[in-house]
């Protein structure tokens, strides 16, 4: 016999434990002000920096002028990612890590270790995470 009055329940159920988890997701992961202010760098340097490298030979970067590259993914929206190459947690320590070895952190990765010093690879991150 079918229970009609129990359906709803039923089917509102995962929605809602996946709105807790997303919420749950978003407090783990703290807001792009705070990662930035995490970093440590200063997003105009950063800018900066990313055009003198040349990061726009292999992406696309909103704000970088000529930066139309599509060896990587696109950086557009990056701030909101949860993840750094689909593995690494976006965290400013470990995207920190990321910009100045990616190798290191994934093996095999098609992205190149660009010779970044620790402070401009800072710099570079904050202004990553200015990217909505
Ligand atoms: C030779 C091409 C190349 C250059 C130059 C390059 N990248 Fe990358 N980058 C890649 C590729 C390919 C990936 C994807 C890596 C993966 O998923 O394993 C990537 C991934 C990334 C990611 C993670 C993006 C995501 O969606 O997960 C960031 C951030 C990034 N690059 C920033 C930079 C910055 C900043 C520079 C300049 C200092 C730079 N890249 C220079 C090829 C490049």
């Amino acid at each position: 016999m079918p229970l009609p009055s129990f359906r709803l329940p039923i089917r509102a159920a995962p929605s809602l434990a996946l709105l807790a988890l997303l919420a749950l997701l978003a407090a783990c992961s703290g807001t792009q002000p705070d990662k930035q202010k995490a970093t440590r760098g200063d997003p105009d340097t950063g800018r900066q920096l990313v055009a003198q490298y040349q990061c726009g030979a292999c992406h696309k970067i909103p704000e970088a002028r000529g930066a139309g590259g599509e060896v990587g993914p696109t950086l557009e929206g990056f701030g909101k990612l949860s993840y750094i190459a689909g593995r690494i947690p976006n965290q400013p320590d470990r995207l920190v890590a990321w910009l100045i070895d990616p190798p290191a952190l994934k093996p095999g990765t098609a992205m190149p270790a660009m010779g970044l010093t620790e402070q401009e690879a800072r710099h570079i991150a904050a202004f990553l995470y200015t990217l909505e």
